[in-house]
């Protein structure tokens, strides 16, 4: 491997520390945490550095809240922006979070114009047309995580469901990251065997309706967005991106006629590298999926038809 990277996270509260301290302890990478509330950034990476002799990574975290020390980043994760609170749909915070994720993606553009960015902050997909408006980055090099998330509470319903473990559980849930997302049950596996051969189709049913509103679930029992998950889920696209790992991956990439969609972000299958998006991977869908997926991508285009970003 040549020296180390540099990953920058915009946004140190609750998503972006984690996903911070994620890479961190990964040690292939400087990580540089920006946040706009004065020192909150800096303490949280002393706590993070002061951590690091305990677990065993290098203590270079630098927590700042301007974008001098962001400079020439290979990715940044970007998790600034309002979460949701009780009552309140992802699609919500169009207006708010549209402000700050283009402010964020301008500063980012100027100061790492090589880099990968990777959008976190919601409504996912639409603030993924921000970024990439705003950058003026290929496509390729501008991709939102939501369906790793959405995917690993899946599988997680599935693990519990089926008394498996989750590492042997292979899944995708595809579309917007809204109540409309796409859990995949055709492609969905444990251990090589299909789902549809383990589980009651009434059960399968629960934990697809479960998975949806899986955002929601964890809002009602924290009065905030979830933060671990989210967290993790977007390290791992770090890790793909750095270590050029070539994972196939769900990921909110733009599409121009793959899935039959054109000019849209949503989630897919990607293989996931040094260079972003890699690929746009092309996975069979019944007639019921391809019908669902059409309407997860048009709840998307509402919400994106709100945004005063020209594309
Ligand atoms: P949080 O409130 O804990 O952290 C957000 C941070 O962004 C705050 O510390 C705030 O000061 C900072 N911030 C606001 N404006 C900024 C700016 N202009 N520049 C730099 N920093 C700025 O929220 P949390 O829970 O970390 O969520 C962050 C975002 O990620 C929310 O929009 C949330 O909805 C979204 N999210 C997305 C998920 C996904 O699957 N795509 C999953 C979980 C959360
Ligand atoms: C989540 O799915 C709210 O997008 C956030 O947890």
């Amino acid at each position: 491997m040549t020296g180390r990277k540099k990953v920058t996270v915009v946004g140190a509260g609750n998503v972006g520390a984690t996903c911070a301290l994620e890479v961190a302890r990964r040690d292939y990478a400087d990580v540089v945490l920006v946040d706009i509330v004065p020192n909150l950034a800096a303490g949280k990476a002393l706590d993070m550095n002061q951590m690091a002799s305990v677990t065993g990574y290098e203590p270079t975290i630098v927590g700042t809240d301007g974008y001098a020390e962001t400079k020439g980043s290979d990715v940044v994760v970007i998790t600034a922006g309002r979460p949701r609170s009780p009552g309140m749909s992802r699609d919500d915070l169009v207006t708010t979070n549209e402000a700050i994720v283009g402010a964020v993606a301008k500063e980012v553009a100027r100061r790492s114009p090589k880099s990968v960015i990777v959008v976190v902050s919601n409504p996912l997909d639409a603030m993924c047309h921000v970024a990439h408006a705003v950058s003026g980055f290929p496509k390729e090099r501008v991709v939102g995580m939501a369906g790793i998330l959405d995917t690993a509470r899946f599988r997680a319903f599935i693990a519990w469901e089926t008394g498996s473990s989750a590492r042997d559980v292979q899944a995708m849930v595809l579309g917007g990251h809204g109540d409309q997302m796409v859990p995949v049950v055709s492609a969905t596996t444990v251990g090589g065997v299909p789902l549809t051969q383990l589980a009651p189709r009434g059960r399968i049913s629960k934990m697809v309706a479960r998975t949806r509103k899986g955002g929601g679930e964890l809002v009602s029992l924290l009065g905030t967005s979830a933060w671990y998950a989210p967290g993790a889920a977007a390290a791992e696209m770090v890790d793909a991106i750095c270590l050029d790992q070539k994972r196939v991956l769900p990921c909110t990439a733009l599409l121009e006629g793959e899935y039959a969609i054109d000019g849209l972000y949503l989630g897919v299958p990607v293989r996931l590298g040094a260079g972003g998006v890699e690929e746009i991977v092309s996975l069979k869908l019944t007639t019921d999926e391809k019908k669902m997926l059409r309407a997860s991508a048009a709840a998307v285009r509402d919400v994106v038809g709100v945004l005063s970003t020209p594309s």
